[in-house]
């Protein structure tokens, strides 16, 4: 699948942080959290993956409300560890979950490291930034050498979840308001592209995918998943009454797509992409 850059989605200020990023959607640290064992599943696969002894310093970005964040300080309990995330409401729980631990508000899209990494670790997030040649060249230069970059990103654009947002927003009376919303996140790149990117940057790549099956309790359940995520670009831009109208056709289309099994549960299918990139030893 080739690379198309995504319009920024959940990032913050251009010219400067905290002001600008206060008065865009903000995250919902707790419907995200309606589904913590699911969602922090991928952020331990990848970690298993991370072949450092006793890295020093690590930082989760896109720590969220710090469930990746808990795994690799527990991993690494001599590292200095920190987090940041350019959601207000995710920082503050993250904050009051790991209080030993530094947390920033800050955008990925203007971020750059104050000092080099041993670990940068990136759960869930990446698919949210736009042109990842140059975002992960960025990323690797921030590394160590022999350093860690280790990413997950969703890869279920392609899914009947995602391709019903598209199909909804299009259809309704919303259609106009929503023309650019599937454009919020990028199509992610092969794995040829990371590869190659990765390997210009100084970095040797190591690189799956892995499929989830989630089995949730009904089309709604589906619904609540990806409402803290998959379909905030869908549900932030309209007024409350569209939003209700959107949700209830939305779900038509997850229902159908979504058949019970026998026991009631239904099988939510969820492909993600995983990146352990090591930079060379000096
Ligand atoms: C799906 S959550 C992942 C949270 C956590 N890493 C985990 O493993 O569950 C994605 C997070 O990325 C953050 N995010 C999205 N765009 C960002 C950006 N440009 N800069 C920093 N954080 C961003 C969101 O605020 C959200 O907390």
């Amino acid at each position: 699948m080739a690379f198309v850059p995504g319009r920024r989605f959940g990032a913050g200020a251009r010219n400067g942080l905290d002001c600008d990023m206060a008065a865009k959607p903000d995250w919902d640290a707790e419907q995200y959290l309606r589904f913590e064992d699911e969602r922090t599943r991928p952020s331990l696969d990848l970690l298993q993956r991370v072949r450092l002894a006793a890295p020093a310093r690590c930082i989760d970005i896109g720590c969220g409300p710090g469930n990746s964040t808990e795994l690799v300080a527990a991993r690494f309990p001599q590292a200095e560890v920190s987090g940041l995330d350019s959601s207000p409401d995710m920082i503050e729980k993250a904050r009051k979950r790991l209080p030993g631990l530094a947390f920033a508000l800050a955008d990925l899209d203007t971020w750059s490291a104050e000092s080099r990494y041993d670990l940068i670790f990136a759960n869930a997030v990446l698919q949210w930034l736009p042109d990842h040649a140059a975002l992960f060249a960025r990323l690797a230069a921030a590394l160590k050498p022999g350093g860690v970059l280790a990413v997950q990103m969703p890869d279920n654009l392609a899914e009947p979840s995602h391709r019903a947002m598209a199909e909804t927003a299009a259809e309704g009376p919303w259609a106009a308001r929503l023309a650019g919303a599937a454009e919020a996140r990028a199509s992610i790149g092969s794995f040829s592209d990371y590869r190659r990117w990765l390997a210009a940057a100084g970095c040797a790549s190591d690189l799956w995918r892995t499929t989830y099956v989630h089995a949730l309790d009904g089309a709604d359940a589906i619904v609540e998943w990806f409402k803290s995520t998959g379909l905030k670009p869908y549900l932030d831009p309209l007024p409350a009454e569209q939003r209700a109208g959107f949700i209830a056709r939305y779900r038509e289309r997850i229902a159908q797509a979504y058949p019970a099994e026998p026991d009631g549960k239904v099988l939510l299918r969820f492909p993600r992409l995983f990146i352990v990139a090591t930079r060379a030893a000096a």
